[in-house]
């Protein structure tokens, strides 16, 4: 009796102290999808930092900087984007360190980045990585740990106590003026004061996926050992001599390696340096620096760091009981990948003077308005009213509104002009707290009423066809604006779902006129639906669907892609932006058959009814012709709600949730896209998706036994709870539900549910049931649910 008693105590101590530790960050692993494509960014950062420290590796999938696929370490640099596909972004100025040159001569130290990846080798096991600090030890015993505030980043170098030949260790740090893309253009240049070692310097380098170029500038200041001399280094010699350097590109692509170092002249001792980088001058960077990190103390900057995380995360609590511990780490790492990228760059822009707030690597917004910036949202209101007003005041001063932009450039545009959309959302979830909605109001209406000369990057193209013919034909006649005249479908399909969100906002913000020729025009994608066409496999038998979109001409005649083109099953096929590509943009025919978000009713009658739109969804998933490692993918998971079958929906979320995203640094299948797949995870683990633009989120069961998000602008927690939960998933219907305690039967909630704390509680049980299957409980949609769904 007494020892069950002390055992009942301790058990509820346990609990107790459990309940009162919980860490969400003991659930993030940054390294997931540091290999397999992922391209994340695995390193430091603070939540939207411009200081992004990591090792760098020489993997042909070095987007992110660092990767886990056996590829060596060649530097260690600080700017950095995640999860990016495209070139590799950023990484410039990389550091790195020798024990010992060997002999003591400099000129034995190996200074060009490619030739360094022989000493970069490492271990997987020796990297640590949590949010807010990075370490990994290399081969040759130099053990380097990292950490940031916003604009600075502080290395800790532990070198082995003896140098190559048993000499003693005189250390040696340099710093170079390479980036991971190898794009440094003409005339870079660095100096390094002799007494102090600081290193200053500055280059111009190209954005990754995009046109134009950025100067960047650097400042590194040492802490530890005393210095012995110093240098700057051309290719591979060195010379103690030559403080300052200025460095052609030269010729024949690889940029001529150049750069500075500092030698010490003890190795007892770690080797603390510090820096940062501006857009501005060396001068700012070293403000940043000395700024941010005054003292050099490793200590408190990584718990400072660790803390932003924390204080970020701690929001969203979800029940830990009868849970596989890896569906947390998913669901944790996921929401965390979703505030490294954009970066917060505000007080950084050279571009042009403001006061209002300036965010970079929208990195695309094709990928991020679906899922990313929406949780953001919830999670995180206050950064995406920035966001949004650091996107409208680019369009303020750049007269258009980005849909790609990185290292202050404008990216390439892969569809639609979707900011539209990113805009829409933030307005009709009621975000405000200082966004000028008259200027974010004009520059929507300018995506749809004005067509830039280059819609390669901003805007839309084939505007006099869109407003006469109502589609972007193929082969267009358009003389006023140039770009790839390619994805007529998708950007047919993309244009009328942003005019239905401008005419959201239109209809918001009392503009009665605009709210009906938006409305009007965003049902011109049934311009380009053909009734009549079949789909068929390569060896001709067909897969039994009739009626899909379809290319067409200027003289209104059909023209042909299969359906199948570009799906996941296409390998042949080229889908990108090239000008050889297809009229849809990196997905099928099939896939982009489901794109008319604001107006599934119509497309659940083209497509023969509830039951034949539920067999096509299947399809589409079952025969893996969608991809859920690419975007247009993400809502079609959950687009059984629309036909009266959320069931299917949740049972589809399994389907790919944990079989295609694992916890391991190989667990995404694709590029996370700034942090895209980790709120698609997020949503779908929380059980309720968005339908962006719209104030719309789709109920499924979360994985979790309960969930609460407490808002941080009005501190009120909004709880999901699953009764009859179990962690084995097989119970995934909801039966009923009651939000705020009364019977709920609609299958969506809007965003009030997350600003007033609502609470919704779900019964689960092992059958579908007629839960949310009537037509009264489908999400909003133009056009008339007009057959009943289908009584499960
Ligand atoms: C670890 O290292 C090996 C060899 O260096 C590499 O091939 C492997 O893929 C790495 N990654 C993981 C996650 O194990
Ligand atoms: C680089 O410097 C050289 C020598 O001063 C100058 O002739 C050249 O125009 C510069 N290049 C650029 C791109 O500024
Ligand atoms: C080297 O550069 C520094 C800093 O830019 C400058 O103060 C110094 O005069 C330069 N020295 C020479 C020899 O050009
Ligand atoms: C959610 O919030 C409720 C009400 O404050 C609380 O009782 C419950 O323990 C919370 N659940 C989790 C998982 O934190
Ligand atoms: C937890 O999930 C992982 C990954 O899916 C799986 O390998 C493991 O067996 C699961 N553990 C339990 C106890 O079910
Ligand atoms: C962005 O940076 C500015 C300047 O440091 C700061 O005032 C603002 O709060 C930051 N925004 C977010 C969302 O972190
Ligand atoms: C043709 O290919 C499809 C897709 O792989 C397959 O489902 C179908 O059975 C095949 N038909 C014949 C007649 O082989
Ligand atoms: C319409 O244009 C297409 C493409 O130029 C052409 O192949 C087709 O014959 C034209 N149809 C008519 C009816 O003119
Ligand atoms: C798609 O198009 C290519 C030619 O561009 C063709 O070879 C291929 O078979 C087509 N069909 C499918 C299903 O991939
Ligand atoms: C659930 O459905 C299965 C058939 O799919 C049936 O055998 C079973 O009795 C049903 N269970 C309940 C509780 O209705």
């Amino acid at each position: 009796m007494a020892r069950l008693l002390v055992a009942c105590w301790l058990a509820m101590t346990a609990t107790a102290s459990a309940r009162d530790t919980f860490d969400p960050l003991a659930y993030v692993d940054p390294l997931i999808g540091a290999t397999n494509g992922g391209n994340v960014f695995a390193g430091a950062s603070m939540p939207y930092g411009m200081a992004k420290a990591v090792a760098d590796t020489d993997s042909g999938s070095r987007q992110g900087g660092f990767t886990l696929d056996g590829s060596a370490v060649t530097g260690f640099s600080t700017m950095h984007d995640s999860g990016t596909g495209g070139s590799p972004s950023l990484g410039n100025f990389a550091l790195f360190a020798y024990p010992n040159c060997p002999g003591g001569d400099i000129n034995r130290c190996v200074f060009p980045k490619k030739s360094r990846a022989a000493f970069g080798r490492f271990s997987n096991s020796s990297v640590s990585a949590k949010p807010g600090t990075f370490g990994i030890t290399l081969d040759t015993g130099v053990r380097a740990e990292m950490t940031t505030t916003h604009h600075t980043s502080l290395f800790i170098f532990t070198f082995p106590s003896v140098g190559a030949d048993d000499e003693p260790a005189r250390p040696l740090i340099l710093q170079d003026l390479t980036d991971l893309a190898d794009s440094r253009q003409d005339n870079a240049t660095v100096s390094v004061d002799p007494t102090t070692g600081r290193i200053t310097g500055n280059a111009r380098f190209l954005p990754s996926f995009g046109t134009g170029s950025f100067v960047l500038h650097f400042c590194t200041d040492f802490v530890g050992a005393a210095i012995v001399d110093s240098g700057i280094f051309v290719n591979s010699r060195a010379s103690t001599e030559v403080q300052n350097l200025t460095i052609s590109r030269s010729i024949n692509g690889y940029p001529l390696p150049g750069g500075a170092f500092v030698r010490f002249n003890s190795a007892a001792e770690p080797i603390l340096v510090r820096t940062a980088t501006s857009f501005i001058s060396a001068a700012r960077a070293c403000e940043h620096a000395e700024k941010e990190i005054p003292d050099f103390d490793f200590t408190a900057v990584s718990e400072a760091a660790t803390n932003a995380w924390r204080a970020k995360m701690s929001p969203i609590r979800v029940s830990t009981n009868k849970v596989n511990g890896s569906m947390l780490t998913n669901f944790y790492s996921g929401i965390y990948r979703t505030m490294i990228n954009p970066q917060n760059y505000t007080g950084e822009n050279p571009l042009w003077s403001s006061s209002e707030p300036y965010f970079d690597s929208f990195y695309c917004i094709w990928d991020l308005f679906r899922s990313q910036l929406p949780l953001l949202t919830i999670t995180d209101p206050l950064a995406v009213t920035d966001m949004v007003r650091s996107l409208i005041d680019t369009y303020r001063h750049l007269g258009w509104l980005p849909d790609c932009r990185m290292s202050l450039n404008k990216g390439y545009t892969q569809g639609g002009s979707n900011a539209d959309v990113v805009l829409a959302d933030a307005f009709v979830k009621g975000l405000n707290g200082g966004i000028n909605w008259d200027d974010g109001y004009a520059a929507v209406v300018k995506d749809a009423e004005v067509e830039p000369y280059d819609w390669c990057c901003e805007g839309r193209g084939g505007l006099d066809s869109w407003k006469s013919l109502g589609y972007i034909p193929v082969q267009d006649f358009d003389y006023k604006g140039f770009g790839t005249m390619t994805r007529t479908i998708s950007r047919t399909l993309e244009y009328a779902y942003n005019d239905f969100c401008i005419s959201q906002m239109a209809g918001g913000l009392g503009r009665t006129t605009d709210k009906e020729k938006y409305m009007e025009s965003s049902g011109n994608w049934q311009n380009l639906f053909r009734a009549d066409q079949l789909s068929a496999w390569w060896n001709g038998s067909d897969t039994g669907f009739v009626g899909f979109f379809q290319p067409r001409y200027l003289n209104q005649t059909w023209g042909f892609q299969d359906p199948l083109n570009c799906s996941n099953l296409d390998s042949s096929s080229v889908c990108s932006l090239q000008n050889t590509g297809r009229e849809t943009f990196e997905s099928s025919i099939w896939e982009y058959g489901f794109f008319v978000p604001h107006n599934q009713a119509s497309l659940i009658t083209l497509y023969g009814g509830p039951s034949a739109f539920v067999s096509r969804l299947n399809y589409l998933h079952d025969r893996s012709i969608t991809y859920i490692g690419n975007e247009p993918s993400f809502l079609t998971v959950f687009q059984y709600h629309y036909a009266g079958r959320p069931a299917l929906s949740a049972l589809r979320s399994h389907f790919y949730i944990p079989s295609s995203f694992s916890p391991t640094p190989d667990g995404l299948p694709g590029n996370d896209d700034s942090g895209a797949m980790g709120s698609f995870l997020a949503f779908a683990m929380m059980g309720l998706f968005p339908n962006p633009g719209q104030d719309v989120y789709l109920i499924t069961p979360p994985y979790f036994e309960e969930v609460n998000i407490t808002h941080p602008v009005t501190g009120k927690t909004a709880r999901v709870r699953n009764q009859g939960f179990d962690g084995s998933y097989r119970s995934v219907y909801i039966q009923s539900a009651t939000l705020n305690g009364k019977v709920y039967t609609k299958n969506w909630i809007d965003h009030s549910f997350f600003t007033e704390g609502k609470e919704l509680v779900l019964t689960l049980g092992r059958n579908e049931s007629v839960w949310g299957t009537r037509v009264e409980d489908l999400p909003p949609s133009l056009g008339a649910f007009t057959e009943l769904p289908l009584a499960p």
